[in-house]
């Protein structure tokens, strides 16, 4: 069956394998941007997105239309029916009535979980809080491989809010799978939570840029993510504290790529921008090759056939306690069943935002 009619809630529901193969179409589509493809001709894309989005939005429905399909969809949850307050899975079980696959962002996290546990169609996460966002990652990946040729062999530094950003969540993820080497550079009360760490990853941790810019061949840079503190004055003490601009990165390899999922808010500045290693923007537009490829193959229209899937993993799962995470959709929506992973005696994982805790 392949990626065909699968759904894309974390990473870890694609093999290597399968990254490298969505990888490898996106570069055939990315070497067809000006042809007319039909390959989606009658498919309907609903975009359902519950937080702001430019880049994530206009590109998979750009993707869409470049491939001869149509798309619906709404942008501002105030206008859907949520705003009267229908939950999350009868949301989804509607808009599944008029479309062939739904690209979703939610405020909270395991959102797009519940909408895949209650659609049948495809969904896929575009943004679940400050969990998860997998089709950034392949772009970030695709972006790495064209602009390095490898990713295999990279020095990457992931810099700024790595607590709540999801690019960065995501992108851990996948780059367990390759040979690389990592640095987290982030302020103590920002460094990534331990259940984003791959332990097989190589992978270590600093407040400072400076002592290592010299060593990365990626430095990949995220907005602190105001609108995720619990507490405003939180914010204030963080906010500003990378500011990349063109005088630092004399300190830095020629062929660095500057990397960032945008919007950019001042962490870089604009005297970057003209830098060739300023690789953002070409990254956001590398987004409408990927999620070409994406919707193609898990709309069945390109073939994954032979491509090894997941390891299945045995794992227990308790329906108690709820996710006591406020911000996770087992908390939320009431109607949804806490699906606790067991790992040992006492600890468990939350299956929507996978936040441990000890029973
Ligand atoms: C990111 C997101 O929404 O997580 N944007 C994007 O999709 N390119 C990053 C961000 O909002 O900071």
């Amino acid at each position: 069956m392949g990626l065909a009619g699968r759904s894309v809630i974390r990473v870890d529901d694609f093999s290597p394998a399968e990254i490298q193969h969505v990888l490898n179409v996106a570069d055939d589509m990315h070497g067809r941007l000006g042809e007319r493809l039909d390959l989606l001709a009658g498919r309907i894309l609903a975009t359902a997105f519950f937080e702001p989005s430019t880049r994530t939005r206009l590109s998979f429905e750009s993707a869409m239309q470049r491939l001869g399909g149509g798309v619906i969809g709404f942008a501002d949850p105030t206008t859907s029916s949520a705003a009267k307050g229908e939950t999350l899975a009868d949301t989804a079980r509607i808009i599944e009535s008029y479309a062939d696959l739904i690209v979703m962002r939610h405020p909270l996290e395991g959102s797009s979980k519940v909408a895949a546990d209650y659609a049948r169609k495809p969904i896929v996460n575009a943004g679940d809080g400050g969990h998860q966002h997998p089709t950034q990652t392949l772009t970030d990946l695709f972006t790495m491989q064209r602009e390095r040729g490898t990713i295999s062999g990279l020095h990457i530094g992931l810099c700024g809010d790595l607590r709540f950003g999801r690019t960065v969540h995501s992108l851990l993820g996948a780059l367990r799978h390759y040979d690389v080497k990592v640095t987290c550079i982030a302020p103590n009360s920002l460094q990534l939570p331990e259940r984003y760490r791959p332990d097989t990853l190589n992978l270590d941790t600093t407040e400072r840029l400076e002592p290592v810019l010299a060593e990365l061949d990626v430095l990949y840079v995220t907005r602190i993510q105001r609108e995720r503190f619990p507490d405003a004055s939180e914010y204030e003490k963080v906010k500003g504290v990378y500011v990349i601009d063109a005088e630092l990165l004399e300190r830095s390899k020629e062929e660095l790529l500057v990397m960032h999922p945008l919007p950019r808010v001042d962490e870089i500045a604009y005297n970057v921008d003209p830098d060739r290693r300023a690789a953002y923007f070409g990254q956001a537009a590398y987004g409408v090759p990927v999620r070409m490829a994406l919707l193609a193959l898990l709309l069945g229209a390109v073939s994954s056939d032979g491509v090894p899937p997941p390891e299945e993993v045995a794992v227990v799962v308790e329906h108690e306690p709820r996710c006591p995470n406020p911000d996770c959709a087992n908390h939320r929506e009431k109607y949804t069943v806490p699906q606790m992973l067991v790992e040992g005696e006492t600890r468990r994982k939350c299956g929507y935002c996978e936040m441990e805790l000890t029973v």
